[in-house]
Protein backbone atom coordinates (compact mmCIF):
# COMPACT_ATOMS: atom_id res chain seq x y z
CA UNK A 1 0.00 0.00 0.00
CA UNK A 2 1.48 3.45 -0.95
CA UNK A 3 2.98 5.79 2.21
CA UNK A 4 2.55 9.37 1.51
CA UNK A 5 4.56 10.16 4.79
CA UNK A 6 6.52 12.25 2.75
CA UNK A 7 3.84 14.20 0.57
CA UNK A 8 2.80 15.05 4.31
CA UNK A 9 5.91 16.25 5.15
CA UNK A 10 5.70 19.04 2.02
CA UNK A 11 2.95 20.43 4.05
CA UNK A 12 3.06 23.17 5.46
CA UNK A 13 4.65 23.37 8.93
CA UNK A 14 1.45 24.68 10.13
CA UNK A 15 -0.74 21.48 8.46
CA UNK A 16 1.95 19.21 9.93
CA UNK A 17 1.88 20.08 12.90
CA UNK A 18 -1.94 19.97 13.31
CA UNK A 19 -1.73 16.45 11.94
CA UNK A 20 0.85 15.62 14.80
CA UNK A 21 -1.13 17.05 17.29
CA UNK A 22 -4.78 15.01 16.33
CA UNK A 23 -2.41 12.05 15.83
CA UNK A 24 -1.02 12.11 19.17
CA UNK A 25 -3.89 12.76 20.75
CA UNK A 26 -5.94 10.12 19.07
CA UNK A 27 -3.30 8.08 20.38
CA UNK A 28 -4.52 8.62 23.55
CA UNK A 29 -7.83 7.53 23.13
CA UNK A 30 -6.70 3.93 21.06
CA UNK A 31 -9.02 5.64 18.18
CA UNK A 32 -7.48 5.07 14.84
CA UNK A 33 -7.78 8.51 12.87
CA UNK A 34 -7.53 9.62 8.91
CA UNK A 35 -7.62 12.61 6.90
CA UNK A 36 -10.18 11.79 4.18
CA UNK A 37 -11.83 13.76 0.96
CA UNK A 38 -10.63 16.13 -0.74
CA UNK A 39 -7.52 17.04 1.41
CA UNK A 40 -6.32 13.50 0.55
CA UNK A 41 -7.12 14.19 -3.13
CA UNK A 42 -5.56 17.20 -3.19
CA UNK A 43 -2.36 15.72 -1.46
CA UNK A 44 -1.43 13.37 -3.95
CA UNK A 45 -2.57 16.01 -6.85
CA UNK A 46 -0.20 18.00 -5.20
CA UNK A 47 -2.43 20.82 -4.84
CA UNK A 48 -2.54 22.90 -1.73
CA UNK A 49 -5.29 22.02 0.44
CA UNK A 50 -6.16 24.16 3.84
CA UNK A 51 -9.18 22.40 4.75
CA UNK A 52 -8.88 19.01 7.53
CA UNK A 53 -11.20 16.70 7.39
CA UNK A 54 -10.53 14.02 10.07
CA UNK A 55 -12.39 11.09 10.43
CA UNK A 56 -12.09 9.07 13.53
CA UNK A 57 -12.76 4.96 13.99
CA UNK A 58 -14.43 5.90 17.39
CA UNK A 59 -16.47 8.95 19.04
CA UNK A 60 -15.43 11.61 16.92
CA UNK A 61 -17.81 14.24 18.76
CA UNK A 62 -16.22 13.23 22.24
CA UNK A 63 -12.41 13.44 20.29
CA UNK A 64 -13.20 16.68 18.99
CA UNK A 65 -14.59 18.30 22.16
CA UNK A 66 -11.55 17.44 23.99
CA UNK A 67 -8.96 18.58 21.10
CA UNK A 68 -10.97 21.69 21.12
CA UNK A 69 -10.42 21.97 24.63
CA UNK A 70 -6.48 21.52 24.73
CA UNK A 71 -6.42 23.86 21.66
CA UNK A 72 -8.33 26.25 23.28
CA UNK A 73 -10.66 26.39 20.13
CA UNK A 74 -14.25 26.86 19.22
CA UNK A 75 -16.20 24.01 19.43
CA UNK A 76 -19.25 23.17 16.83
CA UNK A 77 -21.12 20.07 17.20
CA UNK A 78 -23.33 18.62 14.15
CA UNK A 79 -25.45 16.32 16.03
CA UNK A 80 -27.55 14.65 13.30
CA UNK A 81 -24.12 13.65 10.83
CA UNK A 82 -21.62 12.90 14.38
CA UNK A 83 -19.01 15.33 13.14
CA UNK A 84 -18.19 18.52 14.54
CA UNK A 85 -16.09 21.83 13.73
CA UNK A 86 -13.18 22.98 15.38
CA UNK A 87 -12.94 26.66 14.73
CA UNK A 88 -8.88 27.27 16.48
CA UNK A 89 -9.29 31.43 17.60
CA UNK A 90 -5.53 31.95 18.60
CA UNK A 91 -4.20 35.27 17.34
CA UNK A 92 -1.25 35.98 18.88
CA UNK A 93 1.29 33.44 18.49
CA UNK A 94 3.68 32.33 16.13
CA UNK A 95 3.70 29.59 13.22
CA UNK A 96 5.84 26.74 14.59
CA UNK A 97 8.77 25.61 13.18
CA UNK A 98 9.34 22.32 11.87
CA UNK A 99 10.85 20.58 14.29
CA UNK A 100 9.27 21.95 16.84
CA UNK A 101 5.93 21.36 15.44
CA UNK A 102 6.96 17.18 15.22
CA UNK A 103 7.90 17.51 19.10
CA UNK A 104 4.02 19.10 19.94
CA UNK A 105 1.99 17.12 22.30
CA UNK A 106 -1.20 17.18 23.13
CA UNK A 107 -0.92 17.88 26.59
CA UNK A 108 -3.67 20.31 28.24
CA UNK A 109 -3.98 23.92 27.12
CA UNK A 110 -0.59 23.73 24.98
CA UNK A 111 -2.08 23.28 21.67
CA UNK A 112 -3.37 26.18 20.63
CA UNK A 113 0.10 28.39 19.91
CA UNK A 114 0.64 26.21 17.05
CA UNK A 115 -2.34 27.24 14.91
CA UNK A 116 -3.21 30.69 12.80
CA UNK A 117 -6.40 32.37 13.00
CA UNK A 118 -9.72 31.33 11.93
CA UNK A 119 -8.16 27.99 11.46
CA UNK A 120 -11.12 25.25 11.05
CA UNK A 121 -10.82 21.36 11.23
CA UNK A 122 -13.77 18.95 10.48
CA UNK A 123 -13.78 15.92 12.80
CA UNK A 124 -16.32 13.28 12.12
CA UNK A 125 -17.09 9.43 13.50
CA UNK A 126 -16.50 6.93 10.54
CA UNK A 127 -20.15 6.34 9.35
CA UNK A 128 -22.32 4.86 7.21
CA UNK A 129 -25.35 6.65 5.61
CA UNK A 130 -28.94 5.34 4.45
CA UNK A 131 -30.72 7.14 2.30
CA UNK A 132 -34.32 6.81 3.21
CA UNK A 133 -35.80 8.87 0.34
CA UNK A 134 -33.96 10.31 -2.91
CA UNK A 135 -33.02 13.77 -2.69
CA UNK A 136 -33.40 14.07 1.14
CA UNK A 137 -30.47 14.59 3.53
CA UNK A 138 -29.17 10.71 5.09
CA UNK A 139 -29.50 8.50 8.15
CA UNK A 140 -25.98 8.36 9.36
CA UNK A 141 -24.65 5.66 11.89
CA UNK A 142 -21.06 4.72 12.84
CA UNK A 143 -19.45 2.42 10.71
CA UNK A 144 -15.44 1.87 9.69
CA UNK A 145 -13.48 3.95 7.53
CA UNK A 146 -14.54 1.35 4.85
CA UNK A 147 -17.91 2.14 5.45
CA UNK A 148 -17.19 6.26 5.82
CA UNK A 149 -15.45 5.98 2.25
CA UNK A 150 -17.66 4.14 0.39
CA UNK A 151 -20.51 5.99 1.61
CA UNK A 152 -18.85 9.57 -0.48
CA UNK A 153 -19.59 11.31 -3.89
CA UNK A 154 -16.93 9.75 -6.51
CA UNK A 155 -13.61 7.96 -6.13
CA UNK A 156 -11.15 10.56 -6.25
CA UNK A 157 -12.90 11.73 -3.08
CA UNK A 158 -12.81 8.30 -1.23
CA UNK A 159 -9.45 7.72 -0.11
CA UNK A 160 -8.22 8.01 3.10
CA UNK A 161 -4.65 8.70 4.70
CA UNK A 162 -4.08 6.94 8.41
CA UNK A 163 -2.62 9.83 10.38
CA UNK A 164 -2.60 7.04 13.13
CA UNK A 165 0.97 6.03 15.18
CA UNK A 166 2.59 3.33 13.46
CA UNK A 167 0.64 3.83 10.75
CA UNK A 168 1.67 7.02 9.98
CA UNK A 169 1.12 8.31 5.72
CA UNK A 170 -0.16 5.37 4.48
CA UNK A 171 -2.77 5.71 2.03
CA UNK A 172 -6.37 3.83 2.46
CA UNK A 173 -8.09 2.89 -0.79
CA UNK A 174 -10.76 0.33 -1.01
CA UNK A 175 -12.30 1.41 -3.97
CA UNK A 176 -9.42 2.20 -6.51
CA UNK A 177 -9.60 5.72 -6.02
CA UNK A 178 -6.11 6.03 -6.27
CA UNK A 179 -6.04 4.44 -10.28
CA UNK A 180 -8.63 6.52 -10.98
CA UNK A 181 -6.62 9.61 -9.80
CA UNK A 182 -4.35 8.50 -11.97
CA UNK A 183 -6.36 8.18 -15.22
CA UNK A 184 -7.85 11.52 -14.31
CA UNK A 185 -11.25 10.26 -14.50
CA UNK A 186 -14.50 11.02 -12.16
CA UNK A 187 -16.18 7.57 -11.20
CA UNK A 188 -19.08 7.57 -8.75
CA UNK A 189 -19.31 4.48 -6.53
CA UNK A 190 -22.66 3.12 -7.12
CA UNK A 191 -25.18 3.63 -9.53
CA UNK A 192 -27.71 4.71 -6.60
CA UNK A 193 -25.38 7.93 -6.20
CA UNK A 194 -26.59 10.63 -8.12
CA UNK A 195 -30.16 9.65 -6.64
CA UNK A 196 -29.46 9.91 -3.09
CA UNK A 197 -28.13 12.99 -3.31
CA UNK A 198 -28.64 14.96 -6.93
CA UNK A 199 -26.15 17.36 -5.70
CA UNK A 200 -23.32 15.65 -6.90
CA UNK A 201 -24.56 16.66 -10.26
CA UNK A 202 -23.22 19.71 -9.73
CA UNK A 203 -20.36 18.78 -7.73
CA UNK A 204 -18.78 16.14 -10.22
CA UNK A 205 -18.91 19.24 -13.19
CA UNK A 206 -16.66 21.57 -10.54
CA UNK A 207 -14.48 18.64 -10.13
CA UNK A 208 -14.12 17.70 -14.11
CA UNK A 209 -13.70 20.95 -14.77
CA UNK A 210 -11.57 21.88 -11.73
CA UNK A 211 -8.97 19.28 -12.98
CA UNK A 212 -9.79 19.02 -16.33
CA UNK A 213 -10.34 15.50 -15.74
CA UNK A 214 -13.10 13.49 -17.24
CA UNK A 215 -16.29 11.67 -16.33
CA UNK A 216 -16.28 7.63 -16.84
CA UNK A 217 -18.37 6.35 -18.99
CA UNK A 218 -21.06 4.51 -16.69
CA UNK A 219 -20.73 7.85 -14.28
CA UNK A 220 -21.96 10.12 -17.39
CA UNK A 221 -24.69 7.36 -18.48
CA UNK A 222 -26.22 7.84 -14.96
CA UNK A 223 -25.45 11.81 -14.64
CA UNK A 224 -28.01 12.08 -17.96
CA UNK A 225 -30.45 9.38 -15.93
CA UNK A 226 -30.22 11.52 -13.16
CA UNK A 227 -31.42 14.54 -14.79
CA UNK A 228 -34.00 12.83 -17.08
CA UNK A 229 -35.29 12.41 -13.63
CA UNK A 230 -35.63 15.80 -12.70
CA UNK A 231 -32.97 15.08 -9.87
CA UNK A 232 -31.96 18.15 -9.45
CA UNK A 233 -36.13 19.89 -9.10
CA UNK A 234 -36.24 17.47 -6.18
CA UNK A 235 -33.15 19.10 -3.70
CA UNK A 236 -34.03 21.59 -1.24
CA UNK A 237 -33.50 25.00 -2.76
CA UNK A 238 -30.76 26.01 0.06
CA UNK A 239 -28.93 23.45 -0.95
CA UNK A 240 -28.53 24.19 -4.50
CA UNK A 241 -27.82 27.92 -3.85
CA UNK A 242 -24.72 26.48 -1.62
CA UNK A 243 -24.11 24.37 -4.90
CA UNK A 244 -24.37 27.38 -7.71
CA UNK A 245 -22.58 29.45 -5.21
CA UNK A 246 -18.94 26.69 -5.12
CA UNK A 247 -19.34 26.87 -8.72
CA UNK A 248 -19.62 30.21 -9.07
CA UNK A 249 -16.41 30.45 -6.71
CA UNK A 250 -14.18 28.01 -9.18
CA UNK A 251 -11.35 29.90 -10.49
CA UNK A 252 -12.72 28.47 -14.71
CA UNK A 253 -16.51 29.77 -13.67
CA UNK A 254 -17.52 30.61 -17.08
CA UNK A 255 -16.76 26.69 -18.36
CA UNK A 256 -18.42 25.46 -15.47
CA UNK A 257 -21.62 27.21 -16.15
CA UNK A 258 -21.65 26.08 -19.70
CA UNK A 259 -21.26 22.61 -18.65
CA UNK A 260 -23.52 22.57 -15.75
CA UNK A 261 -26.00 23.73 -18.62
CA UNK A 262 -25.05 21.53 -21.20
CA UNK A 263 -24.93 18.62 -18.84
CA UNK A 264 -28.28 19.22 -16.85
CA UNK A 265 -30.11 22.23 -18.24
CA UNK A 266 -31.19 25.94 -15.95
CA UNK A 267 -34.75 24.11 -14.98
CA UNK A 268 -33.41 23.44 -11.93
CA UNK A 269 -32.82 27.18 -11.17
CA UNK A 270 -36.31 28.21 -13.31
CA UNK A 271 -38.06 26.36 -15.77
CA UNK A 272 -37.58 29.49 -18.32
CA UNK A 273 -33.88 30.28 -17.57
CA UNK A 274 -31.57 30.00 -20.72
CA UNK A 275 -27.71 30.07 -21.39
CA UNK A 276 -27.61 32.65 -24.50
CA UNK A 277 -24.24 33.63 -26.30
CA UNK A 278 -24.81 36.76 -25.03
CA UNK A 279 -24.69 36.37 -21.28
CA UNK A 280 -21.91 33.90 -21.92
CA UNK A 281 -20.29 37.00 -23.24
CA UNK A 282 -21.32 39.26 -20.43
CA UNK A 283 -20.19 36.52 -17.58
CA UNK A 284 -16.72 36.45 -19.34
CA UNK A 285 -17.23 40.81 -19.12
CA UNK A 286 -17.86 40.50 -15.62
CA UNK A 287 -14.61 38.44 -15.02
CA UNK A 288 -12.90 40.53 -16.58
CA UNK A 289 -14.26 43.93 -15.10
CA UNK A 290 -13.83 42.39 -11.97
CA UNK A 291 -10.34 41.68 -12.42
CA UNK A 292 -10.01 45.12 -14.01
CA UNK A 293 -11.65 46.79 -10.57
CA UNK A 294 -9.39 44.75 -8.01
CA UNK A 295 -5.80 45.97 -9.73
CA UNK A 296 -6.93 49.21 -10.34
CA UNK A 297 -8.63 50.14 -7.21
CA UNK A 298 -6.67 47.40 -4.17
CA UNK A 299 -7.45 49.79 -1.61
CA UNK A 300 -11.78 49.57 -2.62
CA UNK A 301 -13.95 47.62 -0.96
CA UNK A 302 -13.16 43.82 -1.71
CA UNK A 303 -16.18 42.66 -4.25
CA UNK A 304 -18.16 39.34 -4.93
CA UNK A 305 -17.31 38.29 -7.90
CA UNK A 306 -19.91 35.40 -7.57
CA UNK A 307 -22.55 37.59 -7.08
CA UNK A 308 -21.83 38.99 -10.34
CA UNK A 309 -22.01 36.40 -11.59
CA UNK A 310 -25.52 35.55 -10.63
CA UNK A 311 -26.82 38.75 -11.57
CA UNK A 312 -25.92 37.90 -14.93
CA UNK A 313 -27.35 34.58 -14.91
CA UNK A 314 -30.60 35.60 -13.56
CA UNK A 315 -30.80 39.08 -15.59
CA UNK A 316 -33.20 37.50 -18.34
CA UNK A 317 -36.13 36.76 -15.74
CA UNK A 318 -38.96 38.58 -15.66
CA UNK A 319 -38.81 40.93 -12.65
CA UNK A 320 -41.17 39.67 -10.12
CA UNK A 321 -39.68 35.91 -11.29
CA UNK A 322 -36.23 37.01 -10.28
CA UNK A 323 -37.91 38.22 -7.04
CA UNK A 324 -39.38 34.93 -6.44
CA UNK A 325 -36.27 32.77 -7.65
CA UNK A 326 -34.12 34.76 -5.33
CA UNK A 327 -36.62 34.30 -2.35
CA UNK A 328 -36.60 30.96 -3.15
CA UNK A 329 -32.87 30.20 -3.18
CA UNK A 330 -32.62 32.17 -0.06
CA UNK A 331 -29.75 34.45 -1.08
CA UNK A 332 -28.59 37.21 1.57
CA UNK A 333 -30.96 40.71 1.54
CA UNK A 334 -27.16 42.17 0.29
CA UNK A 335 -26.95 39.79 -2.66
CA UNK A 336 -30.24 40.14 -3.57
CA UNK A 337 -30.22 43.77 -3.57
CA UNK A 338 -27.38 43.70 -6.57
CA UNK A 339 -29.71 41.50 -8.59
CA UNK A 340 -32.07 42.96 -8.63
CA UNK A 341 -30.29 46.75 -8.72
CA UNK A 342 -28.19 45.45 -11.79
CA UNK A 343 -31.61 43.90 -13.70
CA UNK A 344 -33.78 47.47 -12.85
CA UNK A 345 -30.90 50.15 -13.15
CA UNK A 346 -27.91 49.15 -15.58
CA UNK A 347 -29.74 49.52 -18.11
CA UNK A 348 -31.16 53.11 -17.29
CA UNK A 349 -28.34 54.28 -15.67
CA UNK A 350 -26.39 53.79 -19.04
CA UNK A 351 -29.23 56.11 -20.55
CA UNK A 352 -28.95 58.70 -17.81
CA UNK A 353 -25.47 58.83 -18.29
CA UNK A 354 -25.47 59.81 -21.60
CA UNK A 355 -27.09 63.27 -21.17
CA UNK A 356 -24.80 63.61 -17.70
CA UNK A 357 -22.10 66.02 -18.17
CA UNK A 358 -20.69 67.47 -14.92
CA UNK A 359 -19.27 65.53 -12.76
CA UNK A 360 -21.78 66.52 -9.83
CA UNK A 361 -24.67 64.93 -11.88
CA UNK A 362 -22.82 61.77 -12.24
CA UNK A 363 -22.00 61.50 -8.92
CA UNK A 364 -25.32 62.11 -8.42
CA UNK A 365 -26.75 59.22 -10.85
CA UNK A 366 -24.16 56.36 -9.52
CA UNK A 367 -23.53 57.15 -6.09
CA UNK A 368 -26.58 55.34 -4.63
CA UNK A 369 -25.21 51.91 -6.37
CA UNK A 370 -23.29 49.40 -5.03
CA UNK A 371 -20.25 49.17 -6.87
CA UNK A 372 -21.00 45.35 -8.26
CA UNK A 373 -23.88 47.27 -10.17
CA UNK A 374 -21.67 50.05 -11.35
CA UNK A 375 -18.95 47.42 -12.15
CA UNK A 376 -21.65 45.41 -13.88
CA UNK A 377 -22.46 48.51 -15.67
CA UNK A 378 -18.79 49.42 -17.14
CA UNK A 379 -18.62 45.34 -18.46
CA UNK A 380 -22.08 45.89 -19.87
CA UNK A 381 -21.63 48.86 -21.91
CA UNK A 382 -19.98 49.14 -25.38
CA UNK A 383 -19.61 53.24 -25.55
CA UNK A 384 -16.40 54.47 -24.33
CA UNK A 385 -18.35 57.95 -23.69
CA UNK A 386 -20.09 55.81 -20.81
CA UNK A 387 -17.44 53.63 -19.93
CA UNK A 388 -15.39 56.92 -19.39
CA UNK A 389 -18.21 58.27 -16.81
CA UNK A 390 -17.94 54.96 -14.82
CA UNK A 391 -14.56 55.00 -14.82
CA UNK A 392 -14.14 59.27 -13.90
CA UNK A 393 -16.62 58.39 -10.92
CA UNK A 394 -14.36 55.24 -9.27
CA UNK A 395 -11.21 57.01 -10.18
CA UNK A 396 -11.78 60.66 -9.19
CA UNK A 397 -15.43 61.34 -7.54
CA UNK A 398 -16.15 58.20 -5.24
CA UNK A 399 -14.53 58.94 -2.01
CA UNK A 400 -13.93 62.82 -2.84
CA UNK A 401 -13.90 64.84 0.17
CA UNK A 402 -14.77 68.26 1.69
CA UNK A 403 -13.22 70.41 4.58
CA UNK A 404 -16.36 71.45 5.95
CA UNK A 405 -18.31 69.44 8.54
CA UNK A 406 -21.09 69.88 10.87
CA UNK A 407 -18.49 71.48 13.67
CA UNK A 408 -17.75 74.25 10.73
CA UNK A 409 -21.71 74.39 9.93
CA UNK A 410 -22.17 75.26 14.28
CA UNK A 411 -19.00 77.69 13.87
CA UNK A 412 -21.15 80.04 11.28
CA UNK A 413 -24.25 79.89 13.32
CA UNK A 414 -26.22 77.14 11.14
CA UNK A 415 -28.38 75.39 13.28
CA UNK A 416 -28.21 71.46 13.40
CA UNK A 417 -30.89 69.38 11.30
CA UNK A 418 -31.40 68.36 7.82
CA UNK A 419 -30.78 70.66 6.06
CA UNK A 420 -26.69 70.62 7.32
CA UNK A 421 -26.83 67.27 4.98
CA UNK A 422 -27.96 69.69 2.12
CA UNK A 423 -25.41 72.24 2.63
CA UNK A 424 -22.83 69.35 3.11
CA UNK A 425 -23.92 67.83 -0.47
CA UNK A 426 -24.19 71.15 -2.06
CA UNK A 427 -20.83 71.70 -1.21
CA UNK A 428 -19.95 68.83 -2.24
CA UNK A 429 -21.36 68.91 -5.65
CA UNK A 430 -19.51 72.24 -6.11
CA UNK A 431 -15.99 70.65 -5.28
CA UNK A 432 -16.77 67.42 -7.63
CA UNK A 433 -17.17 70.78 -10.54
CA UNK A 434 -14.41 72.22 -9.00
CA UNK A 435 -15.91 75.80 -8.43
CA UNK A 436 -13.50 75.95 -5.33
CA UNK A 437 -9.92 74.28 -4.78
CA UNK A 438 -9.01 75.30 -1.47
CA UNK A 439 -9.60 75.44 1.97
CA UNK A 440 -10.25 78.92 1.93
CA UNK A 441 -12.39 79.06 -1.43
CA UNK A 442 -14.33 76.53 0.33
CA UNK A 443 -14.97 78.21 3.32
CA UNK A 444 -16.35 81.50 1.53
CA UNK A 445 -18.07 79.24 -1.14
CA UNK A 446 -20.17 77.91 1.86
CA UNK A 447 -20.25 81.60 3.77
CA UNK A 448 -22.26 82.03 0.21
CA UNK A 449 -24.15 78.53 0.52
CA UNK A 450 -25.38 79.95 3.95
CA UNK A 451 -26.58 83.28 3.32
CA UNK A 452 -28.70 81.93 -0.08
CA UNK A 453 -30.78 79.37 2.29
CA UNK A 454 -31.70 82.08 4.46
N1 LIG B 1 -18.89 14.52 0.05
C1 LIG B 1 -19.76 13.61 -0.53
N2 LIG B 1 -20.96 14.01 -1.06
C2 LIG B 1 -21.29 15.33 -1.03
C3 LIG B 1 -20.44 16.28 -0.45
C4 LIG B 1 -19.24 15.84 0.08
O1 LIG B 1 -19.45 12.42 -0.56
N3 LIG B 1 -22.45 15.73 -1.55
C5 LIG B 1 -17.61 14.04 0.64
C6 LIG B 1 -16.48 13.91 -0.36
O2 LIG B 1 -15.70 12.82 0.03
C7 LIG B 1 -15.70 15.19 -0.17
C8 LIG B 1 -15.87 15.43 1.32
O3 LIG B 1 -17.17 14.95 1.63
O4 LIG B 1 -14.36 15.04 -0.54
C9 LIG B 1 -15.72 16.87 1.75
O5 LIG B 1 -16.67 17.69 1.09
P1 LIG B 1 -16.26 19.09 0.50
O6 LIG B 1 -15.47 19.83 1.48
O7 LIG B 1 -17.48 19.72 -0.07
O8 LIG B 1 -15.42 18.61 -0.75
P2 LIG B 1 -13.90 18.68 -1.15
O9 LIG B 1 -13.63 17.39 -1.85
O10 LIG B 1 -13.01 19.05 -0.03
O11 LIG B 1 -14.00 19.81 -2.25
P3 LIG B 1 -13.28 21.22 -2.39
O12 LIG B 1 -11.91 20.91 -2.89
O13 LIG B 1 -14.14 21.92 -3.41
O14 LIG B 1 -13.32 21.86 -1.03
Amino acid sequence: MENLTEKLKSCSSEILARLKFIAALAGEFNYPVYIVGGFVRDLILGVEDFDLDIVIEGDGIHFAKELSHRLKADFIKHRRFQTATIVIKDKTHPHPAPQEAAAVKPSSGAGGRFFSIGTKIDIATARKEIYEQPAALPRVSPGTIKDDLGRRDFSINAMAVSISEGAFGQLVDFYDSREDLRNRRIRVLHSLSFIDDPTRLLRIIRFEQRFNFSLEKTTLRLLKEAVNLKMLQKVHKHRLRDELILIFKEPQTVRCIKRVYALCGFEFIHPGLRLSSKMLAMLKKANETHMWFKNNFPHKRRLELWVLYLAVLLEGLPSLTLRKVLMEFAFHKSESKIVLSYKSDAQRISLKLKGAVSPSSIYKILEPLRYEVIILALAKTNEARIKNKLIDFLRLYNGSRIFTSGHELKALGVQPGPHFKEILKTLLYAKLDKKFHTKEEELSYLQNVILAKR
